[in-house]
């Protein structure tokens, strides 16, 4: 089967709320729907299992290198110093460093979902008495303002995950600058970053045994379903992924088995059998491809550290000069 394939990657923030970016994405051609809108609470707890497959190497790999370098990234940090994270959700992975990093005075955790800070706030501030927990309720990619007593101090930023292969390259390229004018000259970043590797090994990643993934992506048409009043029939579509080498990123589509019509928000969308709504990219970069991004954004690439198969990357990044 074969896709158009579009660039909508990048959430802008007139796409905010789901109607409007459903609205927008439906009527296009290729249809789509952004990826940021899979994370209501059945689709965060779904993404939890997706992290537990077998299949699904990346969540594990960063933590086990988190673990191994989490040593090297303290001794590089001065006393006093605030951890930034971009998207911090549960702020699980971020225990990994804030073990390590025992110089730190405070730590900032940067998110939409207010209930995910409160309940990280609580957990941290329980578990790590010492560290200022201050959360900013909010985008990532909006300016970081701190507090007086956190604005002097030197800045670390924080975006694990992955998360950074949602964006098409170019718009990477503008959240890394932003990032970098957020955390201030001699700033750093450790940012997590999935490694291009064979189809045999990547697809799977997307498409495990269980279902999960494939559960994952159709959530998406049944949040439209109940928050947008729309009817999509979930028999009527399936999860789909595949690897586009030339645009070295996988993509997640729900394919339409059958000539069918859905009503969202009073409007109809039409499907030809086989058509697809694109809902989500996940850029794979090599090393270097990644250094040079990130040069192109004002870093400096400093160290980075890899598991021993090479499924998964972590850059330490530091604000040019
Ligand atoms: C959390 C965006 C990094 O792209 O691998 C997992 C999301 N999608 N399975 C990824 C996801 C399908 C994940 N990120």
């Amino acid at each position: 089967m074969t896709h158009d394939h579009h660039d909508f990657d990048a959430p802008s923030d007139e796409d905010s709320s789901f109607a409007s970016a459903a609205l927008a994405g439906l009527a296009g051609s290729p249809k789509t729907l952004p990826c940021q809108f899979f994370y209501d609470a059945r689709g965060s707890e779904l993404f939890e299992l997706i992290t537990d497959v077998p299949e699904y190497y990346p969540t594990r790999t960063e933590a086990s290198i988190l673990s191994a370098c989490a040593g090297e990234i303290a001794a590089e940090t001065p006393t006093g110093s605030v951890l930034v994270e971009f998207g911090s959700g549960s702020s699980r992975k971020t225990e990994i460093l804030l073990t390590a990093l025992d110089a730190l005075k405070a730590y900032v955790p940067i998110d939409v979902s207010g209930s995910a800070l409160d309940e990280a706030r609580e957990r941290l501030s329980t578990r790590f008495p010492n560290l200022i927990v201050h959360p900013i309720v909010g985008d990532f990619r909006a300016a970081l303002v701190l507090p007086d007593d956190l604005a002097s101090r030197p800045r670390l930023g924080f975006f694990p995950g992955s998360t950074i292969g949602n964006f098409a390259p170019r718009e990477a390229a503008d959240l890394l600058r932003s990032m970098a004018a957020s955390l201030a000259l001699g700033g750093r970043l450790i940012i997590g970053v999935d490694l291009r590797k064979d189809r045999a090994r990547l697809l799977p990643a997307y498409n495990d045994a269980a279902g999960v993934t494939a559960a994952f992506n159709l959530n998406l048409l049944v949040r439209a379903n109940r928050e947008l009043g729309a009817d999509f029939d979930l028999a009527g579509f399936e999860h789909e992924a595949i690897f586009n080498a030339e645009k070295s990123r996988i993509e997640m589509h729900l394919i339409s088995t059958r000539k069918q019509t859905v009503s969202l928000l009073g409007r109809h969308f039409d499907f030809r059998p086989g058509e697809s709504i694109h809902t989500e990219n996940s850029h794979k970069y090599s090393v270097s491809d990644f250094g040079d991004l990130a040069r192109s954004a004002g870093w400096t690439p400093r160290r980075v550290w890899t598991d021993a198969q090479s499924l998964f990357s972590v850059h330490e990044l530091v604000v040019a000069g």
